[in-house]
Formats: structure tokens, sequence, C-alpha cells
């Protein structure tokens, strides 16, 4: 049945499950009554009674993400280092070589296979394949394969439900956003190596990285990402809060017309329009008071529809930004990293640590002369101008102790 311009109702599925009265195909008959294998292995794929739904997508999908998944694993625990940059250096990402959880990674490709397709076939040994991080281009094409086909197969469902294809359409802000990083960065760069490692610290490395070399903090479309998901945040947890003040008391002992005993033909349940739970009319009176005057939204409808288009507007604006820095675009911007590292050194978290280490060490070294001796000869040497005594300072580094100096 369509009630719509391009949209089925759920009422058409149990039609399908009977024998098709349209002719069969010569090789598809079957004894009346019964239906082919094939016939049936389509009904079960896109049936929607599963556990979980499976789909012609999933026919694709399923077989990608596990490749990429068991791959990932192995990887990430026992792939031996890798010669990410071509020199013949090696980074060490897997667990078993002394990574933990947050700084263990999938290596990228080394830069010295650039963009070449390079699956396992094409190297001259497992262990070339390994040390040139094949593994990385392995997970990462069945991976982007893998959340695309995810990304139909909710197109898919929504479409055997006969629900709008909104969800996949959300869904296409996180593909973008990784195939951006994992894909479409290393393509503009020439080098899988560019692209984002598989795993914490490698993420924010590649961070880093990005904004040392693009400046996209500066860059418009990734400012309209962070509004978007930061204002996005703030506008489900204002949502939240006005629904949950708004809520309408129900009177739990009146007997609802079921209880009573209604009896004849009833919607089923799902369809059935329920009592309001909530006054939207004094939800959107408190969200202009919370806000601004004549912010308020026609409908709930129109009010879920800005709260999930908000954000995904967002993601689709940054993924754009990565794409424009992937092909140098930032460079004829204004707002690129040229002029603005101006190659001074920003000390960091790491140079805190470092400089804190030092002090523990000079401290160590000197414990047979403690801050308060130290103290006592600045009081008696007046006259010096320096905080500490000269003869101090060179014991410490005199043989035998910590150099410090
Ligand atoms: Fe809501």
């Amino acid at each position: 049945m369509i009630t719509q311009i391009g949209r089925t109702v759920a009422t058409n599925r149990p039609n399908q499950r009977e024998t098709s009265t349209a002719t069969p195909s010569p090789k598809a008959r079957a004894q009346p009554g019964q239906v082919s294998n094939w016939e049936r292995f389509c009904r079960w794929v896109t049936s929607t009674d599963n556990r979980i739904y499976i789909g012609w997508f999933g026919v694709l999908m399923i077989p990608t993400m596990a490749t990429a998944a068991i791959v990932f694993l192995l990887a990430f625990i026992a792939a031996p280092a890798v010669d990410l940059d071509g020199t013949g250096r090696v980074l060490a990402g897997a667990l078993l070589d002394g990574n933990n959880l947050i700084s263990a990674a999938v290596v990228p490709t080394s830069a010295a296979i650039g963009l070449h397709f390079y699956p396992i076939w094409e190297a001259a040994s497992l262990q070339e394949w390994l040390a040139n991080g094949g593994p990385y281009q392995l997970i990462v094409l069945h991976f982007v394969i893998g959340i695309i086909a995810y990304q139909d197969r909710e197109w898919e469902l929504s479409y055997r439900l006969g629900m709008r294809p909104w969800i996949s359409l959300a869904f296409t802000a996180p593909v973008a956003a990784a195939v951006s990083v994992l894909l479409i960065y290393p393509i503009g760069q020439g080098s899988f190596s560019a692209g984002m490692p598989l795993g914490i610290s490698g993420t924010f490395t590649f961070m880093l990285q990005f904004q040392a070399d693009h400046n996209i903090l500066a860059n418009p479309f990734h400012q309209l990402g962070v509004i978007g998901v930061f204002g996005g945040s703030l506008f489900c947890a204002a949502h939240g809060s006005l629904v949950t003040s708004a809520v309408i008391r129900q009177d739990v002992g009146e007997a609802s017309a079921l209880e009573k005993g209604f009896s004849g033909w009833q919607k089923p349940a799902w369809a059935r329009r329920p009592s309001p739970t909530y006054s939207f009319d004094h939800a959107q009176a408190n969200q202009e008071k919370l806000l601004w005057r004549g912010m308020r939204f026609r409908s709930s409808r129109s009010l879920h529809f800005f709260l999930a288009a908000f954000p995904v507007a967002g993601i689709w604006s940054a993924a754009l930004g990565v794409d424009m820095a992937a092909f140098g675009f930032d460079r004829f911007s204004g707002w690129s990293a040229e002029g603005y590292l101006q190659k001074t050194v920003v000390p960091t978290w790491a140079d805190i640590t470092t400089q804190a280490n030092l002090g523990i060490r000079a401290m160590k070294s000197s414990s047979a002369d403690p801050f308060p001796l130290w103290l006592d000869t600045v009081s008696e040497t007046d006259s010096a101008t320096d905080d500490v005594p000269h003869h101090d300072l060179n014991q410490a580094c005199s043989p035998g102790r910590e150099p410090v100096c």
C-alpha cells in the first residue's frame, strides 16, 4: 500500500510471506505451497522479524566489518613495528610491544607505499607486508565499505518498516567524518601514511599534526562543526529539561477504554495515538523564557527535526573542512598554518612534566644539603645577588652526583 509518494507501509509485509501469485520463472518454480530455497533465503535476509536485521546491505556489511574488526584486533595486539615514514625508523604500535590501551595503535601504511593498493599478495612476504603497515590499508578499506553499507542498511530497514529515511541521512555525518580522515585526507596528501592512526594516542597525534599543518581551528567549516556538536548537546539538554518540566500528571484511578473492555476493531498498539505525556505549549513557553522571545517551534515534529539536523549539518561541515585541507585549499584561505606557526615552540604538558622531573632529580641529588641549609647560607652571604649559593650548585654538579645543570 502506498500512502504517500515513496512511502510504503509495513502492512505490505505479511502478504509477501505467502507464495507469490505472479508467474514464477521456470528456474524458481516450486510445487504449489512450497517455496524455493533461494526464495526462502531472500525472505530470511529481508525479514524484519530476525533478532538483528540482516538486509541486502547487511550481506555486504557483515563480512567487511568482520574482516576489519578481526584484523584490527590482531594488529592492535600483535602487529610488529611499522616503517611509517619510509626511512627505516620503525614505530611500534602493538600492545605486545609494550604499549597500553591508550598508546597502542594500528600504525598507518608506510609512506614508501604511498597510495598504492597493497594487499597481502602484493608483498614479497608476510614480514614485508607487516613492516610496511599493510594491515592499516586492509582495515581501513574494509571499514569504509562496511560503514557505508551500514548506512544503506539503515535506509533498507527504514524502508521495510515503512519509516522515512532520516536515520540513514543522519548517519551520513559520521560516515563523512570517517571517510575524510581515513581515505580523503590520505588521497589528498598522496599517501596512506597521512591517515589517522587507529588508536587513542594516535588520534590525538593526528589532530595535533593536523592543527600544525592546516590550522584547522581557524577554518570556518571546522568552527561550524564545533557549533553543531556543542550546540547540539546544549539543545538536547535544554529539550530534556523542558519536557520533564512540563510533564502532565496522569489520573491513574480512571481506567482507559481498553481496560473497560472496549470491543470491536482496534488499531495495533504502535499505531494508537497515546495521550500526551507533556504539554508542548508549556515547554515552548518556558523555552522562550530560557532562550529568547520568539524562539519556539510550531510542532514537536519541527522541533525534533531541528534537534537532529543541527549536529548532522555541523559534522558535514567539519568533514568538508578536513577535505579542503586534504587538497591544500587551506593555503589560499587566509587561515592556513603558514604565518600562524611562526616556528615558535609551544610549551606543552610534556614540557611541564620534564621540568618537574628535573626538579625532583635536583632535590634527590642534593639530599645532603636540604633547602633550609641553602636558605641559611643565602642569609649569611647578603652581598650575593643570586638566590642559590654557588658552592652548593658546584657540589651538585661534582662527580659522583647526578648532573642537574
Ligand atoms: Fe523529544
